[in-house]
């Protein structure tokens, strides 16, 4: 323990350090005491035993040092019924929380109470004795588990936790209070001040935070000095002649109760009344303080003080002492001694001016500390500390190897590990919501961002731009046939089929839009039916004119008449017919189990894709099925066809377009499948556009670039050659 050698200098501020929790482990017992051991005054077995240190005594009587022999244990004088108070306190929350069923049930809570004295030295040893379980030897040692939890110990020095890391306290930093008390002088315009505090770190380390911020406030300070009660009592006078001689008549003094004592004690022999002191949580508001200060000094004093609690039941608690008498305790037994002012017939002082104690003197009609509950928002720190370290030791014995959370180390040390994704730390890892995630630190939860093919990033940009551009190069196809719509190449395939092949490609073209922005109820439905309606209305017109090459072909061979089977009529039905049944999926589809918008939390950890879900995945899949069966029936014709002397080699086109289409939506499935998220869609836009290119392309390109180009070839001599 290296900050060890320094804890004499901390003082006060040690003392008050009070609560260790430890548990027994059998382990090999490798060092012994050399010296006496310390015991505790007040104890009491359990599974897991809390540590207290108190000052039962506020004093020691001084034994001559002869260092001929080891010196003798310290005789403790002056009982402090404050601390029995405090001890009270904490006994209350042991016995509730042992009491407990929620809070380590089946654990029963044992105690060990030091008593300091108030010697620097005795503090150390009983913190040590805590810390290090020194006080049992022979029996199995004591896993170092120790985690100091103070509840009075307000210094900001305890706060840096590369010196302190295991310091806890339930009482909030002085580094707060210091720039109040700045704060509360500056607002009553008080800027000549002169500055008394404890020569400790509580003074030192307090007075230093409330200088700087005077000074930043414009406060100048007269005088600054530091005493400690300890101190030779010529110190102390040279303080008094300082006061005497300042001009100021504020005194901000940064003490502990104790060395306010002292202090109050020579102030009063000189009569130094008249100044207005302003005074920190260590003595303004304890009731003890009017009590001491017999001339007035303090009358008017301001401060900052420990918020106003309220414990219920501590009260009853703390005033039940009979309970104490009765353990036989000899600490216990000077207690009650002193409360009632008698004695007890076993005990071995004279007896002959008191009167005998008969252990059931009654409480109700005493008047002295003990009575005195003022110091409640102090007990309730000490209820507090108690409560954290059930609350750790609860949550710590929840935990098992898979937690230990170090190898080799004892079983309660432990490193914070970092929590997984989508966890934050608290006590353990913390789940997050299914709608948010942690963020990096792994301190909040962080809601998910929402993900979709918008318009707004590249690849939707890209794929709008590509429907864009594919929509306007079917217009000008159109246009193109249009504008030569007598010519025999256009008339040749049955011209109406043509037309209506462009204008349900512009509308293939354009249903990828609706793949593409926030899914609403809307697009969604219309998503998937309009995709399939127009994919459908695209296939059967390219199959009507696989149809109609077959026909051509058998109705140029003599004593044929089958262009009568399938003329322009029977052409539009088998359209109309084709893309009815598409429709009737459809409107099934629709009907029964809709697509509609889904926010999908699973699929990516970190983000909720905002997706259109299927309603009915066999609708989906009828829907594709439908449009694979037309297309792979027009590719089987079209096959067949494509050796067939035809006019511009029509049916080796659609072959090769059907190819293309089967091979994009053949390799679709899987990819579709197995994208994650908006690439699940992108890929779907993808299929749609590069299956409508496909035909586009191999349809009408061809017969564009002779229209265009070998105009030469588009006449009625040059077909009727062939
Ligand atoms: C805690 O409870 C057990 C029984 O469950 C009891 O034996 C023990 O005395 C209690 N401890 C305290 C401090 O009240
Ligand atoms: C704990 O339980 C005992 C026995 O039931 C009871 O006497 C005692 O008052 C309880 N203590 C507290 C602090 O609730
Ligand atoms: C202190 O002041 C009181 C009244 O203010 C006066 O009676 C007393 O004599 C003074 N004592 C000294 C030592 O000045
Ligand atoms: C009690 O006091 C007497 C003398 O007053 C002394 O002889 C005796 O040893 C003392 N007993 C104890 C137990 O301290
Ligand atoms: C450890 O504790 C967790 C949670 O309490 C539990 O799910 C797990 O089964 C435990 N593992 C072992 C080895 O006891």
């Amino acid at each position: 323990m290296t900050s060890a050698q320094r804890w004499p200098e901390r003082g006060w501020a040690l003392l008050q350090l009070f609560l260790v929790a430890f548990f027994s482990q059998a382990e090999e017992q490798v060092c012994q005491l050399r010296g006496d051991s310390e015991n505790p005054q007040l104890s009491k077995d359990g599974d897991i035993i809390l540590g207290g240190i108190f000052s039962f005594h506020s004093s020691w009587n001084d034994r001559q040092k002869t260092y001929t022999y080891k010196p003798l244990p310290l005789e403790c004088t002056s009982l402090n019924f404050r601390d029995f108070q405090i001890a009270q306190a904490m006994l209350f929350a042991i016995e509730e929380i042992n009491n407990s069923t929620d809070l380590l049930p089946g654990i029963s809570l044992g105690y060990k109470m030091y008593d300091t004295c108030r010697s620097i030295a005795r503090s150390v040893r009983v913190a040590l004795a805590l810390a290090n379980g020194i006080e049992v030897v022979s029996a199995p040692s004591v896993a170092s588990c120790t985690r100091p939890i103070s509840h009075f110990a307000t210094c900001a020095c305890l706060s840096d936790k590369t010196k302190y890391p295991s310091f806890l306290r339930t009482i909030p930093s002085d580094y707060y209070q210091s720039r109040a008390l700045a704060q509360l002088v500056k607002h009553f315009g008080w800027t000549w001040v002169g500055a008394i505090r404890s020569d400790n770190d509580y003074g030192n380390n307090g007075m230093a935070i409330f200088t700087e911020t005077a000074q930043q406030l414009g406060i100048c300070l007269e005088y600054s000095v530091a005493f400690l009660r300890t101190d030779p009592p010529n110190k102390i006078q040279k303080i008094i002649d300082i006061i005497q001689l300042s001009s100021s008549k504020v005194i901000v003094a940064f003490l502990s109760f104790l060395d306010l004592d002292v202090l109050m004690n020579k102030l009063s022999l000189y009569n130094l009344t008249g100044y207005q002191w302003v005074g920190t949580e260590g003595w303004i508001f304890d009731s003890q303080t009017s009590e001491m200060d017999k001339n007035h000094i303090l009358d008017g004093a301001i401060g900052l003080s420990i918020p106003k609690a309220h414990v219920s039941s501590m009260r009853e608690f703390i005033l039940n002492v009979k309970a104490v008498h009765s353990s036989g305790n000899d600490m216990l037994a000077e207690f009650w001694e002193a409360l009632f002012n008698c004695k007890f017939k076993q005990s071995n002082s004279s007896t002959e001016n008191q009167r005998e104690c008969t252990g059931h003197e009654d409480l109700s009609g005493l008047q002295n500390s003990f009575i005195d509950m003022s110091l409640m928002p102090i007990f309730n720190n000490v209820y507090k500390s108690v409560y954290a370290v059930a609350h750790a030791l609860h949550s710590f014995l929840g935990c098992n190897e898979t937690c230990n959370y170090k190898k080799g180390k004892p079983v309660c040390c432990y490193d914070c590990i970092r929590c997984a994704e989508g966890e934050i730390n608290s006590i353990t890892c913390v789940r997050c919501q299914p709608e948010f995630w942690s963020n990096d630190r792994r301190d909040t939860c962080v809601k998910k961002e929402a993900e979709f093919l918008s318009y707004e990033e590249i690849m939707g940009a890209l794929l709008t731009a590509s429907s864009l551009f594919g929509t306007c190069m079917t217009a000008v196809v159109a246009f193109i046939f249009f504008r030569y719509r007598k010519t025999p190449i256009v008339r040749a395939n049955n011209s109406e089929l043509s037309f209506l092949l462009l204008f349900s490609l512009t509308l293939c073209f354009l249903c990828s839009l609706t793949f593409i922005g926030r899914p609403s109820e809307w697009s969604c439905m219309l998503r998937h039916t309009a995709f399939g309606i127009t994919f459908v209305l695209c296939i059967s017109c390219v199959l009507g004119k696989t149809m109609v090459v077959l026909m051509a072909f058998r109705a140029s061979l003599p004593g044929s008449n089958v262009m009568k089977w399938f003329g322009p009529t029977q052409q539009r039905l088998s359209v109309l017919a084709f893309t009815l049944i598409q429709v009737v999926i459809c409107i099934l589809w629709l009907t029964i189990s809709p697509p509609f918008p889904f926010r999908n939390l699973k699929e990516l950890k970190d983000k909720i894709i905002l997706e259109c879900a299927l309603g009915s995945t066999v609708g989906f899949w009828a829907v594709l099925g439908y449009i694979g069966l037309l297309a792979s029936f027009c590719f089987i014709l079209a096959f067949l066809a494509r050796k067939l002397p035809d006019n511009f080699n029509e049916a080796k086109f659609i072959t090769f377009s059907m190819l293309i289409f089967c091979a994009v939506w053949i390799t679709f499935i899987p990819a579709y499948v197995s994208s994650p998220g908006k690439f699940s869609v992108a890929v779907e836009i993808f299929a749609i556009l590069a299956s409508s290119f496909g035909l586009l392309i191999c349809i009408f390109i061809p017969k564009c670039y002779i229209i265009l180009l070998k105009p030469e070839k588009n006449t009625k001599k040059k077909m009727m050659g062939k």
